[in-house]
């Protein structure tokens, strides 16, 4: 069974969505022995945003420059990982309100018509499924239903959105929110967040066990 897991975060060592995400690995790597797991970070290696160039040679409308070449070889290493993986861990802080660039850069290139979604007679459908998503959010304010900023909220929805729209239906959600309100409430959050995380039930194979 393959986990691949993804950070986001430009903080390094503070930063709280990385904390998140890799208890999640590691809860579930220590209940399934023998898991596969890939690490990508998003901010150490950034992904290039998409190009016209790279769908122009893509169609062959014109030739595949040197350049051109790398970037579709990389798109096609970062979908087929996405692919290959029965589990996704994703560690998506909040910046000015929706997710960092570099995350956005590479759900970019999972987002392929044709690998992970299509459009029929029937509308769009998301070719996807099977996969297990979970997400670690960390947002410096409070967003939750009823608070004021709460239609400022463009992580969480977004998220669900793009990876409905792929077909993933196992998507699990951790949130850790408040992080910028104070010593206390960061603490409390993450608590909250680390607890949640110890819930999370075993990769599939194991439960049938
Ligand atoms: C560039 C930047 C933009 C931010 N924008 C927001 C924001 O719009 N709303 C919010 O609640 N918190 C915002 N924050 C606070 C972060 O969501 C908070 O620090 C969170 O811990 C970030 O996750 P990380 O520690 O994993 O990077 C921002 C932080 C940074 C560095």
């Amino acid at each position: 069974m393959k986990l691949l897991h993804i950070d986001s975060s430009i903080l390094g060592g503070n930063s709280a969505s990385r904390q998140v995400s890799a208890a999640i690995a590691d809860q579930l790597a220590k209940s399934a022995s023998g898991l596969d797991v890939t690490y990508r970070d998003l901010s150490a290696a950034p992904l290039p945003h998409l190009s016209g160039e790279l769908f122009a040679a893509r169609q062959g409308v014109v030739p595949e420059s040197p350049a051109i070449q790398k970037d579709i070889a990389a798109s096609e290493a970062v979908l087929d990982e996405f692919m290959g993986a029965d589990i996704v861990v994703i560690g998506a802080p909040m910046y000015n309100f929706g997710i960092p660039s570099q995350l956005k850069a590479w759900i970019d290139r999972i987002a392929v018509a044709g690998k992970t979604f299509r459009y029929g007679a029937a509308g769009p459908e998301g070719l996807t499924g099977g996969k297990r998503v979970i997400i670690a959010i960390s947002r410096g304010g409070l967003y939750g239903p009823g608070t004021p900023v709460a239609a400022f909220e463009h992580v969480e929805s977004y998220l669900r959105a793009v990876f409905g729209f792929i077909g993933v239906t196992n998507l699990e959600i951790v949130v850790a929110e408040g992080l910028a309100m104070g010593p206390e409430k960061r603490a409390k959050a993450m608590q909250g967040a680390l607890k949640a995380v110890s819930q999370l039930h075993a990769p599939a194979q194991l439960q049938a066990a």
